[in-house]
């Protein structure tokens, strides 16, 4: 059985119920406008692909992963795997949207077929496969388990996700899944591809959209992720909110009437009258506090989510 230490739950408490009511007013809002639809979720898909990739060391930039994908374009100098990798992965993630819906349970054969995708024409001895053989993890503080404990390993966690013992919501459960699979390390190469996919399996089904790591975190993420293998889930938690979080607010921007209005802190700050500083504003969105996201490497939030953290803290002050 697997143990996890909660002790992140207070903190998160907020954010949790923050990013449950954006994805309420998401799917109150549907059918959304299908054109807009649609192209939020092909460039969502692009993005994905290139983050998850280059966060594996392809060198593809988006906008070559873009022409690789919209238009068949081949990019010079790029290697045919890089090709194969990105054409792989958005493979991947239709196949992930064709078998998701409201009751999907989560299934080892689904694990292991977007997997073979992943390295479809790339490995073929082992997409799709279980490793039979030990395997290290660059930078890791650990060494992943031994080959012939992996099996039993990966029907474990799968039941854990579907029996939810602890009744975890299902951005915890997407996290715990995503850190204990890459620990377990099923697959010789592509874990990491493979459960930024399947974890979306987990939030998609329940009507969030998928939440993309950014390859500008891969530093933060992979710290994240040694925090977690000594059972502290903080970092990690906080990482895969602000990814869920940026696609709600694109989503939601995108809705007509809606009342949000994303701006860089940088040009939020500068107006007249701006109350606090850009580190502080700044600080306040890096540590999940205000609703912000990112955006390659900035800052974004609206007017609304400081005001909110201001009246909060003057309620807070009142009661106590
Ligand atoms: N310290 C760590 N502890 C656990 N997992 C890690 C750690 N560092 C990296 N990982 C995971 O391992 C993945 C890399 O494994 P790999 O099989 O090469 O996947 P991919 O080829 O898709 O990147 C990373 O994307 C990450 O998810
Ligand atoms: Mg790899």
């Amino acid at each position: 059985m697997w143990k996890i230490d909660t002790t992140y739950r207070e903190e998160f408490q907020s954010t949790f119920e923050r990013l449950y009511d954006k994805m309420a007013v998401l799917k109150q809002s549907r059918p959304l406008p299908s054109i807009a639809l649609s192209k939020i979720k092909e460039q969502l898909s692009i993005e994905w692909t290139y983050n998850s990739n280059s966060i594996e060391g392809n060198t593809l930039t988006l906008r070559e992963t873009q022409m690789v994908l919209q238009e068949g374009i081949t990019v010079k100098g790029k290697s045919l795997r890089e090709h194969f990798e990105a054409k792989n992965h958005e493979k991947a993630i239709n196949y992930l949207f064709s078998i998701v819906k409201d009751d999907y349970e989560l299934r080892c054969i689904d694990i292991l077929s977007i997997h073979g995708l992943i390295l479809n024409l790339i490995e073929e001895d082992f997409a799709g496969r279980i490793r039979n053989g030990g395997v290290r993890i660059t930078g890791a503080n650990f060494i992943p388990p031994n080959a012939n404990k992996v099996s039993d390993l990966l029907d474990e966690l799968i039941d854990y996700v579907n029996t939810n013992p602890l009744d975890l919501n299902d951005i915890e459960l997407a996290t715990i899944f995503h850190h204990k699979l890459v620990w377990i390390h099923p697959f010789f190469d592509g874990n990491g591809r493979t459960v930024r996919l399947v974890m979306n399996l987990l939030l998609m089904r329940k009507g969030f959209p998928p939440a993309i790591i950014l390859n500008t975190d891969r530093k933060k993420y992979y710290e994240a992720l040694n925090l977690a293998n000594n059972g502290n889930y903080q970092k990690l938690m906080l990482l895969m909110c602000q990814a869920l979080e940026r696609t709600l607010n694109i989503y939601l921007s995108s809705l007509p009437d809606n009342d949000y209005d994303f701006q860089e802190i940088s040009s939020i700050v500068n107006e007249p009258g701006s109350f606090y500083g850009q580190e502080y504003i700044s600080l306040l969105a890096r540590q999940g506090k205000i609703d912000a996201h990112k955006e390659g490497r900035n800052w974004y939030t609206t007017k609304k989510a400081i005001q909110d953290y201001i009246d909060n803290r003057q309620r807070k002050r009142n009661i106590y």
